[in-house]
Formats: C-alpha cells, sequence, structure tokens
C-alpha cells in the first residue's frame, strides 16, 4: 500500500473566484506587510467583500518564521475565531498559517506536537478549513504536509521541519495574478526551489510513479518557463506554467521527498540566512554529481538521472547512461547562467574565515535536519565537509 496525498487544487487565471464556493463566512488572513505593500492583500479582500464573507488580518508573518509569531497568530486566531484560515503569500506565510491553523483546533498544543506519529491529528480539522494562496512559484507549501519554523536552540537558530498528513491545506488556489509582480532575482530563487523540489524527489528514495509524474512534469515547465519569466515577469503564460510547475513540485517531494540539497540549504540558510531558494538551488549541482559518483558502475542514480535527461529529450534514448545522467549537471548550469543564478557559495559574499569558523556548526545541522534521510547516497561527515567546501568554490564533485 502507498499513498499520494494531495486536497484540492484550483488553477490558472481567475482561480481566485473560487472563494466564493468554499463554504465559511469568518475569514482569519494570514499574511505580511510586503503582499500588503504590492496590493495583493487588497485584491483577496476585495474579492471576500464581493463574496460577502467577514474578514480580519494578521500580517506579522517575517521571513524564515519564528515560533513566537506562530504562537502569537495562534492568540489573534483564537480571539476572532474563525471558520476559514486563508493563507496569502509564500512559503513563510503558508507554513505559518499551518501551524496556526493546528494551534487553533488544540489551543493546548505546543508545536513539538506537530510530528508525524501523532494520531489524534486524523482528526482534523473540525473548526477552520485552511485555504493557501501562494504568492511564489517556489515552496510548494500550498500542497504539502510540512511546515518549517525556526527555534532558538543553544543561541542558532535551528530551522524545524515540522510535518503530518493533515497539514496539507484544505484547497490550493494556485492563481498568476500573484506571482506577476516577482522581481527576475525571486523568480529565478523560488523556481530554483521548485526544481531541487522536483529533481529531489526524483531520485529520492520514497519516489513513486504518483511522485515520479508530477516531478518530471515540474522540471520540464521550469527548463521550459523560467528563462521567460526571468526576461519578461509579465508573461502570463510563463508565469501560469512556472505557478503551476511549483506546485506539481510540492505534490512531487511532499510525497517523497526532498533530501541533500535541502538538508544543506537549510543548515546553509540557519546560519547565513541566505534565501530558501537560492541555498538549495545552489546546492542542487553539487549533491547531483555526489548522487552520481556513488561506488558502482551502474548505480541507482545513473539510472534515475539518465532516465530523466532521456525522458525530456536531452540525451538519446540509445545513450550510455552514464553520460545521459551527467548531463542533467550541465543542464542544471547552463539554466544557473541564463537565469545569472549564484552558483557557489563564495559568491553570495561570504569570506573564507566565516565560512570555515562555521563549518563545525554547518555539519552539526546538516546531521540534526531530517531531510536528507531519504537520498540514494547518504554522506559521512567527511563528505558533508567536502560538499560545502566544493560548493563554496564552486568545484566539481569529484567524489
Ligand atoms: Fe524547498
Amino acid at each position: 500500500m502507498w499513498h499520494f496525498y494531495c486536497q484540492n487544487i484550483i488553477y490558472g487565471e481567475d482561480a481566485l473566484d473560487f472563494l466564493e464556493k468554499i463554504k465559511g463566512k469568518k475569514c482569519f488572513i494570514v499574511t505580511d506587510n510586503i503582499i500588503e505593500n504590492l496590493g495583493y492583500l487588497k485584491i483577496l479582500t476585495n474579492k471576500l467583500e464581493k463574496f460577502g464573507k467577514e474578514y480580519t488580518v494578521f500580517k506579522d508573518v517575517v521571513p524564515d518564521p519564528h515560533e513566537e509569531d506562530v504562537m502569537k497568530g495562534k492568540e489573534h486566531c483564537n480571539q476572532y475565531a474563525p471558520d476559514l484560515i486563508i493563507a496569502l503569500g509564500g512559503g513563510s506565510v503558508i507554513d505559518t498559517a499551518k501551524g496556526i491553523w493546528v494551534m487553533y483546533e488544540y489551543p493546548e498544543y505546543t508545536l513539538n506536537n506537530l510530528d508525524p506519529f501523532n494520531d489524534q491529528l486524523y482528526d482534523f480539522p473540525k473548526k477552520a478549513k485552511l485555504v493557501a494562496i501562494p504568492t511564489t512559484s517556489g515552496t510548494g507549501s500550498e500542497v504539502t504536509w510540512a511546515a518549517v519554523i525556526s527555534r532558538l536552540q543553544n543561541n542558532t537558530w535551528r530551522k524545524m521541519s515540522l510535518s503530518h498528513m493533515t497539514l496539507v491545506p484544505t484547497y490550493a488556489i494556485v492563481d498568476p495574478v500573484f506571482p506577476m509582480g516577482m522581481s527576475p532575482k525571486l523568480t529565478a530563487n523560488t523556481a530554483f526551489d521548485a526544481l531541487c523540489h522536483s529533481v529531489e524527489a526524483y531520485i529520492s528514495m520514497w519516489r513513486n510513479e504518483f511522485s515520479n509524474a508530477m516531478g518530471l512534469k515540474a522540471i520540464e515547465l521550469v527548463f521550459k518557463y523560467l528563462p521567460l519569466a526571468y526576461k519578461d515577469g509579465t508573461n502570463k503564460e510563463a508565469r501560469d506554467y512556472l505557478h503551476q510547475a511549483a506546485t506539481m513540485a510540492g505534490l512531487a517531494f511532499g510525497n517523497s521527498q526532498a533530501h541533500l540539497a535541502h538538508a544543506m540549504g537549510h543548515s546553509w540558510g540557519a546560519i547565513f540566512h541566505t534565501p530558501h531558494g537560492n541555498s538549495v538551488g545552489l546546492f542542487l549541482r553539487y549533491i547531483t554529481q555526489y548522487c552520481l559518483n556513488a561506488p558502482g558502475e551502474t548505480n541507482e542514480s545513473i539510472i534515475l538521472y539518465s532516465e530523466l535527461a532521456k525522458k525530456l529529450g536531452w540525451a538519446n534514448w540509445d545513450d550510455d547512461n552514464k553520460k545521459a545522467a551527467y548531463v542533467v549537471v550541465e543542464k542544471i548550469k547552463e539554466l544557473q547562467k541564463e537565469v545569472d543564478f549564484i552558483s557557489n557559495l563564495k559568491d553570495l559574499g561570504i569570506s573564507k574565515d566565516d565560512f570555515d569558523n562555521n563549518i563545525t556548526n554547518l555539519v552539526s545541522l546538516f546531521f540534526q535536519d531530517p531531510s536528507g534521510v531519504m537520498a540514494p547516497r547518504i554522506p559521512n561527515k567527511e563528505d558533508v565537509i567536502h560538499l560545502y567546501q566544493y560548493a563554496y568554490e564552486g568545484k566539481d564533485v569529484d567524489f
């Protein structure tokens, strides 16, 4: 028996109009100041007013949300007592809303109760549905059962990946009107997050036919539409398909797991505060090489990456598997170049001293992050140090 968790996805132009069909009168909107300043909150509240729904707004979400932010949101939510919670924003907003959603249902909970083995959560939700409206095309949080929230431990902000199957939002409204205003840089960073989700899902130990289908299509769409959206952010077709790709990538990794690039990226982000998409996207080519270099002439990663290259038309069906598999690395590098994506840690402006002083901490955080366990090749401590060092210098991984 296997499962594929997927709630309701409404996508494409005017998807926001679906709000009229969702039962519920009192809406607790979770968002942030940037979304308000971009005018996106107004787009949503205008619709809610048109559809005769009441609302209140909690807009105190910050990037890389902390546990305290979720608890604060929970207090406001309890006071308002909504029957719909609407998350409007990027991954930080949607993740915060997931935390608030559960805490609203179970006021006695802390974030420690959000674990995959909590059976009580299978009765959830009774008080409110969660509607997730992504404004960036990357995190896939609108369809995943995970929330990344930071907690201060031993003077370091540790990113906790909280998860439970029932954390999948009740509705994902994937309307391309929202990502339209993203800058080229944000477009590239968030799309590389989606690319990481889909590639990592495709070679994960938990991969399955459903997640493979979503992952493959998402990779194809990111490669086709990211360069177009990067060059012209007003390209409606590119925005729409890139937005769909991010949701498909969310379904892929939400049902099979991301791994090494995310474990490395989470650890890096916790210390150096590089945006998530840039962190994980940066590590993608290095971990791809690392997986492909696993001992054995025909390791599983070579078969999988080769299959990927052949299905996407990057290699011929009769090409040698090893040769075809390494084409994926070159394709990732090409895409990075095309959208001016920072592809080594040095270019992020981190000094060598700063890097060296934090390497022990980076490795320690890497092994505390549960994301890495589904990788087809599990690195030891030395390999992780080398992977960070190679990524710092921008060197091809040769071990
Ligand atoms: Fe991610």
